[in-house]
């Protein structure tokens, strides 16, 4: 079967179609390379023996993504990852984020709903539960008024997907991931942000390895046992993995309703400093950090209820968090000595 793989470059998206071949899917990658790099199919190639199908296609450019479709009328799924993801850089350019994160989700929906039957996943964000009232989080919480045009995109995303399956031959699973870290255990792939990380993972290690001089650790007076902001860090393989079966759910006809929506995260909470900890514990060197004040924006905790993901779609988080940290340190270390 043929799946497309949007973003299929990226983080998250590169570790999704390592698993998709593992499981036998023929996969056809679509990036424009706006925060990846064509050595990803290297990678890719390196971990799985197949080399998948890349084609650089900018999806918000509508005649190109018309275009591609013609050409694969075969295709028996999508799975959407292609986004802008900065929330700081969207505050300050939200139409680029409006433009880049909507106009393609509608370009391939108005594709999709021409196919007889497809099978749509979204990447979705815990970013739309804000700071929830009840830990851990379940889905059926509050969508709450999003504190960013980035986080906006995520929940007008599920809106125009709810809104269509309705109308249309089109079936989706909604994935809401909490904080995906770490890199596949070969280090073949992995994160590579660019320019100073924003998320605390990859800050972490490239202090680690001298490009930062310290971490800075944003407030310690939050009302959690330590003062610092918890969060539900999920190995990137795990998520990935999570991707394949909901995909075969939809593919399988398992789906309960036409829209479906589950969190992705291990169900455990971490505060900053427990995570600096397991950086300390996996490398066996000591982290220079400081404490600073908090930073605009920051909910407190966000750790997930994984009832349905566990119950209902049939996956578990595996991975433990000095596992994830481990994978992320051997990346960091293989991908500066290239
Ligand atoms: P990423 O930036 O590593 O991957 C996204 C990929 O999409 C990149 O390779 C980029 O080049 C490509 N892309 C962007 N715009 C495109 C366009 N117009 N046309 C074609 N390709 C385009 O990001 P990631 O961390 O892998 O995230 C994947 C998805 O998961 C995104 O939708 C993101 O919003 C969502 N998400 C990420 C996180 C996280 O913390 N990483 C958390 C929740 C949700
Ligand atoms: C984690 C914790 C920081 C950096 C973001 C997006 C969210 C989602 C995931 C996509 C927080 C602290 C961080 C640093 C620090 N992405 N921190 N020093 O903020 O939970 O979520 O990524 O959907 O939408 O907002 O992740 O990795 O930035 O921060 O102390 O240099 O680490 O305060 O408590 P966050 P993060």
């Amino acid at each position: 079967m043929k799946i497309v793989v949007t973003g299929g470059l990226g983080f998250i998206g590169s570790h999704t179609v390592v698993e998709l071949q593992n499981q036998g899917f023929e996969v056809v990658i679509v990036d424009d390379l706006s925060n990846s790099s064509e050595e990803v199919v290297n990678g890719i190639t390196s971990i799985t023996n197949q080399k998948p199908v890349f084609e650089k296609l900018d999806l918000r450019e509508k005649s190109k993504v018309q275009e591609f479709f013609k050409k694969h009328q075969d295709i028996s799924g999508v799975i959407h990852f292609a986004a802008s993801k900065a929330v700081g850089e969207s505050v300050g350019n939200p139409l680029l984020y409006y433009e880049n994160n909507i106009n393609a989700l509608v370009y391939l929906l108005q594709e999709l709903k021409e196919l007889p039957e497809a099978s749509f996943i979204f990447s979705s964000s815990c970013t739309v539960y804000g700071q929830a009232e009840k830990m851990p989080i379940t889905e059926d919480a509050p969508v709450q008024a999003a504190m960013s045009p980035y986080g906006n995109t995520k929940q007008i995303g599920e809106e125009i997907i709810i809104d269509t399956a309705k109308v249309t031959n089109i079936s989706a699973i909604l994935l809401r991931y909490f904080n995906p870290i770490g890199a596949h255990p070969s280090a073949a792939i992995g994160e590579l942000p660019l320019g100073v990380p924003q998320n605390l993972v990859p800050f972490i290690t490239q202090t680690g390895l001298g490009l930062r001089k310290e971490l800075s650790v944003y407030g310690d007076d939050y009302p959690t046992t330590d003062g610092t902001c918890v969060r539900d860090y999920i190995h990137v393989v795990d998520l990935a993995k999570a991707h394949v079966i909901a995909l075969k759910r939809l593919l399988d006809k398992k789906n309960l309703e036409k829209v479906e929506t589950f969190n992705l995260g291990t169900g455990t909470g971490s505060s900053v400093l427990e995570v600096i900890q397991s950086f300390e514990k996996v490398s066996g060197q000591k982290l220079p950090y400081k404490i600073v004040d908090r930073r605009e924006g920051d909910i407190t905790s966000a750790y997930a209820n994984t009832d349905k993901a566990n119950n209902v779609l049939g996956w578990k988080a595996e991975s433990t968090l000095d596992e994830a940290m481990e994978s992320a340190w051997k990346w960091e270390q293989k991908v500066r000595q290239q």
